[in-house]
């Protein structure tokens, strides 16, 4: 069985998932691809020393082609450009949307039969552009977010409370975007419900903070955003399936009737396995909860209305 990952875009995101994989021996071939052939032929010549370095016995290396993606299990994509001032969210769709059908394009005819795992913003979009353009089953085209947004909550509830690291399970839902909903109710430390351990108030700040914590993390560097999370998250889903460990994660999957959706990506609780996103979960949200799905739902149908006009159809 190929135990074999491919990486289109190894930028910042991309060489955390690739070193996170390459340290812990999960892959045995690791490749990365980049229109920029020199920066993947770098970072895979270091990260091999790394693997070497700790007798991992993953091997790293740079595609001179896509030909070299072939037989992958799992292809992570995670090319695209972060958006630049002057650029509207739209004029960014449109654009990623071109790369994205561009690589994945190119990723079918080498690796019909993989799992792809999404990470190129705006991610619910992106995620549904792939699966237009690949013709893969829903299952085997998931978007990464909900891992990273629910980490950073946990962290947030952490910083609250100065104790519990380690021990927090934080969840969120939805969209990645303004529109993500958090779910204090589903949250948890050590088991204890969080609305025994935060007032309102508080649990209300950990939320806000949650939604804008990639702006937040901007806001710092600067020139880039966040991406030791985002890696580590993708690293994590692309365990879960070449490990077939049926374990649940908040995944962004395309929604056919489940939580009253049909035909629109949204993050939601999946179980991860060797065939990607193998069940997908339906969690019990009260109608406040709810209503903030529909939201969220309704924000990225937005995006992909625009696609089917202006990129699909255009
Ligand atoms: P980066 O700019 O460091 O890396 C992007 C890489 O893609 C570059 O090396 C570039 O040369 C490459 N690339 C661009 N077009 C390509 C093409 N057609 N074929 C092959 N390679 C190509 O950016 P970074 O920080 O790694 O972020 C990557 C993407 O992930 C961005 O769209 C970012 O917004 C998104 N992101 C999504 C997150 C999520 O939660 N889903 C979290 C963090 C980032
Ligand atoms: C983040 O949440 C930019 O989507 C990226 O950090």
């Amino acid at each position: 069985m190929s135990n074999k990952v491919s990486i289109v875009g190894a930028g910042n995101v991309g060489s955390i998932v690739a070193y996170s994989l390459a340290m812990q021996g999960l892959a045995h071939e690791i490749v990365l691809v980049d229109r920029d052939t020199d920066r993947a032929k770098g970072k895979a010549l270091d990260m091999s020393h790394a693997a070497s370095a700790v007798r991992s016995h993953s091997i790293v290396r740079a595609a001179e082609s896509y030909e070299d993606v072939k037989d992958s299990k799992v292809v992570v994509i995670t090319a695209g450009f972060p958006r630049k001032p002057g650029m509207t969210r739209e004029d960014l769709l449109l654009k990623n949307a071109e790369i994205m059908r561009d690589v994945v394009n190119q990723v079918k005819e080498v690796a019909p039969d993989s799992v792809l795992v999404i990470v190129s913003n705006p991610l619910d979009a992106m995620t549904y552009t792939a699966l237009k353009v690949s013709g893969f089953p829903r299952e085997r085209v998931i978007g990464m977010a909900g891992i990273l947004d629910s980490a950073r909550m946990a962290y947030f509830i952490y910083e609250k409370l100065g104790y519990g690291a380690g021990q927090i399970r934080a969840s969120v839902i939805g969209g990645h975007g303004d529109f993500m909903v958090p779910l204090p109710r589903y949250s948890t430390v050590a088991g204890v419900p969080l609305s025994d351990l935060l007032s309102q108030k508080e649990i209300d700040e950990v939320v806000e903070r949650t939604r804008h914590a990639g702006a937040e993390i901007v806001s710092y560097l600067k020139t880039g955003s966040a991406y030791f999370a985002p890696g580590k998250s993708t690293a994590i889903m692309v365990e879960a399936i070449l490990k077939d460990s049926k374990q649940i994660f908040p995944c962004a999957v395309l929604l056919k009737g489940e939580y009253e959706v049909d035909n629109v990506v949204n993050g939601v609780p999946v179980m991860l396995g060797r065939n990607g996103a193998e069940k997908v979960i339906e969690v019990t949200l009260d109608p406040c909860e709810k209503e903030q799905f529909r939201r969220s739902t309704a924000a990225v149908k937005q995006m992909i209305d625009i696609l089917e006009k202006d990129f699909f159809k255009g």
